[in-house]
């Protein structure tokens, strides 16, 4: 299916080959979709990344610290000048202090805070902004959020307002871009549990992928859920997709809807 042929895409936030956005950037790239990537800066990331997606024959990595608005700014330009124009952005990344996870909701520093927030949500702001100005009209942003936003998850404390403020920046955004000329969507993709290095920051990952298994109406487990979530994106980054936007899609086998 090369539902995307022609298109291009950048990716932020592989790490490597159990990253949710390595499963996104599998499915674009079979689709037809050319692609490029965004990393944490630092030596030993870079060669991480760059063996993760190698398959994918990416047109150029770029170093970025979402956090600096510096580093965003290069890693567009080189995008501008590498690809010209772009026509999907996947923003697949988050970070919060491990304190921040493992202690008590009460005892969250503002400088936690800030940090998850600024990361985690903010930053897709900044990176649409970016953005914008070099995509093609009807194109697409997506980004990765969590059950957190909306129910009490042990241990996810901080992540989860950061996943709150990301959902209604996803809203907002939605609004504001698919107003403008080009016609923008914006989206979010709700994800089951998935077993990647995030996952093991917040917490018991086996944990809790034994309890989706368990509780999912459909079936759930480390062998396939990241594959499903990659197929919502390519759903979403596609002109399927074509009167979706501002919306939080959930793609966790139906965990969501399931009360006891
Ligand atoms: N794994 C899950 O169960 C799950 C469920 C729902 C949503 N998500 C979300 O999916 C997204 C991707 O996470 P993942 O599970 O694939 O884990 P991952 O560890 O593979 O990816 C997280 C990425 O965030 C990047 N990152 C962190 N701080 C950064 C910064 N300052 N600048 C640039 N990059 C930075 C890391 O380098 C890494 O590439 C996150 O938003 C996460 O919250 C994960």
């Amino acid at each position: 299916m090369s539902i995307l042929a022609g298109k291009k895409a950048f990716v932020f936030g592989v790490l490597n080959e159990y990253s949710i956005g390595w499963h996104i950037a599998r499915e674009l790239h079979q689709a037809g979709c050319e692609l490029a990537f965004s990393y944490f800066p630092g030596e030993k990331i870079e060669r991480r990344v760059v063996k993760a997606v190698e398959p994918f024959h990416p047109r150029f990595l770029a170093p970025c610290d979402v956090g600096k608005d510096e580093d965003l700014t290069a890693a567009f330009a080189v995008a501008e000048e590498k690809f010209g124009a772009l026509d999907i952005l996947v923003h697949s990344l988050a970070f919060a202090p491990a304190e921040a996870l493992h202690n008590p909701f009460l005892q969250t520093t503002r400088q936690a805070w800030h940090t998850a927030l600024d990361i985690s949500a903010y930053s897709l702001v900044a990176m649409a902004r970016q953005a914008l100005p070099i995509m093609n009209p009807n194109g697409s942003i997506i980004t990765m959020t969590y059950l957190g936003a909306e129910k009490f998850i042990p241990m996810y404390n901080i992540m989860a307002v950061a996943k709150a403020a990301l959902e209604c920046s996803v809203r907002y955004l939605g609004a504001e871009l698919g107003r403008h000329e080009k016609h923008i969507r914006v989206n979010a993709i709700s994800a089951g549990a998935i077993k990647t290095m995030a996952a093991r920051g917040v917490g018991d990952i086996d944990k809790m992928m034994a309890h989706y298994a368990e509780k999912s109406p459909l079936p759930w487990n480390a062998d396939t859920a990241a594959a499903h979530v990659g197929k919502t994106a390519l759903y979403l980054c596609s002109d399927l997709a074509s009167g979706v936007t501002g919306e939080t899609i959930y793609v966790d086998g139906g965990y969501n809807i399931v009360g006891w």
